[in-house]
């Protein structure tokens, strides 16, 4: 089995020193194991050309068109059986590089797309190497380490739950997530025997998970966390009892006795957390109905929909921008 690790943040700092550690552990269990350190890698942004979802839509790989280390990287996250992702937070979320690469990974990479346009392929006698790549549907999983400077944890709030887009759109089970805040205080990780021993554990769970259906390995993070899918605390209040997880998109029931809160989540509403399956399904189906509802609508305003866009071409655009373009 192969482990591959992601260092989202500088040349040997902390977050390369905490994934290395969890990767030694995948190593020494016998898996092989390989490192990328991601800010020598060149990430473009996403130009939302739709080019992934059309390419997979006409029998194409699906894979972002633009060219830079992306391809690479996505090679190897197709090989891989496992990751172990290690992020510092940059203004309280993973720095912008990991949301970069998670919106080029994006439908081409999403696991409910995946699986309809390789039906569909079956359906249109496809076979072979014009089916879908079957490492796509590999039962992966992933450890992830998010890395904070401050010591309160208000300062790391977006950190893991951000960190969960390189993962659920893949299908890719995270078993276990550690919040390593306060390196301030900390100075070195090498210094903290505790938190080398905690995402040293992190590569053992990680290690023992690969090559198992995701069904038969549980959550292993210390903290079960209020939503019981995604193990995290974050939630959305809109002034009633029924709340939501921002993370899976799955609404809880609030109570709240003496002053401890209950947030409790129906199998139901479980099973269409956007992690699992059901959620991004749901999705699809949602995006794949708008040609049907917006194009019907924009063909009917026609050009007179046309003259009022023109008044904001190039509204107060600043020469430089315009000198950019040419
Ligand atoms: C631009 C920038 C923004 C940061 N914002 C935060 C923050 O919001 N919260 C926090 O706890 N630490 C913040 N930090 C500190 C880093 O998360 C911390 O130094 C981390 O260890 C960096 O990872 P590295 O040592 O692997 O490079 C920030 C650092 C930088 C450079």
């Amino acid at each position: 089995m192969r482990v591959l690790g992601l260092s989202f943040g500088r040349k040997m700092k902390n977050c390369e020193i905490l994934c290395k550690a969890a990767l030694m552990e995948a190593e020494k269990a016998g898996h092989e194991v390989a490192f990328i350190r991601m800010i020598d890698m060149d990430i473009k942004t996403c130009t939302g050309c739709g080019g992934c979802g059309k390419s997979l839509d006409s029998g194409g790989s699906g894979r972002c068109i633009i060219k830079d280390d992306l391809p690479n990287i996505d090679e190897e996250f197709l090989k891989a059986d496992a990751i172990i992702v290690a992020a510092p937070v940059y203004a309280l979320g993973p720095s912008g590089q990991l949301k970069q690469m998670a919106d080029r990974m994006g439908p081409s990479h999403d696991i409910a797309f995946l699986t309809n346009a390789n039906e569909k392929r079956k359906a249109d006698g496809k076979t072979g190497g014009q089916l879908v790549d079957p490492r796509n549907f590999k039962q992966r999983f992933a450890g992830l380490i998010s890395v904070g400077g401050a010591s309160t944890r208000s300062w790391v709030s977006f950190g893991l739950a951000t960190m969960h887009i390189l993962c659920f759109p893949s299908g890719i089970k995270v078993i276990d997530q550690i919040d390593a805040y306060n390196m301030g205080g900390v100075g070195h990780p090498l210094l903290d025997e505790d938190l080398m021993g905690r995402v040293r554990r992190l590569g053992q769970h990680v290690a023992a998970a690969c090559g198992k259906p995701h069904d038969e390995v549980p959550f292993q993070g210390d903290e079960e966390g209020t939503c019981p899918v995604c193990h995290l605390d974050l939630l959305t209040v809109r002034g009633s009892t029924t709340v939501e997880c921002p993370l899976c998109g799955s609404y809880g029931h609030l109570s709240v006795e003496g002053d401890k809160v209950k947030v409790t989540f129906t199998a139901a509403e479980q099973k269409r957390s956007r992690l699992n399956y059901d959620g991004k399904l749901e999705h699809y189906t949602e995006i794949k109905g708008f040609g049907a509802i917006a194009g019907p609508k924009i063909r009917a305003a026609g050009d007179a929909l046309n003259e009022k866009i023109k008044t904001f071409e190039n509204y107060n655009e600043l020469k430089f921008v315009r000198e950019l373009k040419k």
